[in-house]
């Protein structure tokens, strides 16, 4: 998969992952007011969500016809975002920088996944709050979205060395129904985490 991939599949007037945040992702809150930055964020439910509740939210993705309905679902819901097209794999996040940091459903290969994790970590201030969701290796039996990939899906061990230099306040695999437009639909195995630098 590459932002070429993305495009297309964000290329229809739907949104792939509906408009609506993840569920998970719903329930969690950050500093008031703060400022949030959204990894992988496709066409930007998760911001605009986070953006109506009042925080500053800076949404990155590779695929610029995600990141232009991301604008488009800011402007129907009044709020702005910031959005940068880069590829995190080399975008600098910067040091100390942001309360929160959300990653929903960003699914990296191995030799990026642990340094994306460790930018995480550096770039939240002191007290900043990770939240992350993210199909486990399990997900394949299920076949009810996320990479075919095995490789793009985690594991608990992995997320936990990754997650290790945070205090963890939440991690855990879990089956749950997902209904998360055409694409996420149907009884999943995620992990979830909150993470606190
Ligand atoms: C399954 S979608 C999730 C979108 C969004 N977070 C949501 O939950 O609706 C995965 C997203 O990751 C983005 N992505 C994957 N690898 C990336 C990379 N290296 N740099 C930037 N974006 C990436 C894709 O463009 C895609 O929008």
């Amino acid at each position: 998969m590459n932002s070429e991939f993305w495009n297309d599949r964000y290329s229809s007037s739907d949104y792939a992952y509906g408009i609506e945040p993840n569920d998970f992702l719903k329930k969690q809150n950050f500093k008031p007011k703060g400022n949030i930055l959204c990894l992988a964020e496709g066409e930007g439910r998760n911001a605009v969500f986070l953006a109506r509740q009042g925080y500053k939210v800076t949404a990155i993705d590779y695929s610029l016809k995600g990141l232009q309905k991301t604008q488009q679902l800011a402007k129907i819901f009044k709020v702005s975002i910031d959005t940068i097209c880069a590829d995190i794999g080399t975008y600098d996040f910067d040091e100390n920088q942001w309360d929160g940091i959300v990653c929903i459903f960003g699914h990296f290969p191995p030799s990026l996944r642990n340094k994306v994790h460790s930018k995480i970590y550096s770039s939240l201030k002191k007290g900043g709050k990770c939240v992350l969701v993210a199909y486990s290796k399990e997900q394949l039996k299920y076949n009810t979205g996320g990479p075919l990939n095995a490789d793009l899906l985690y594991s608990i061990n992995e997320l936990e060395e990754d997650f290790s230099d945070f205090k963890t306040i939440l991690i855990e695999q879990i089956e749950i129904n997902i209904s998360e437009g055409k694409f996420h639909d149907g009884l999943s195995s995620v992990i979830q985490i909150i993470g606190e630098k």
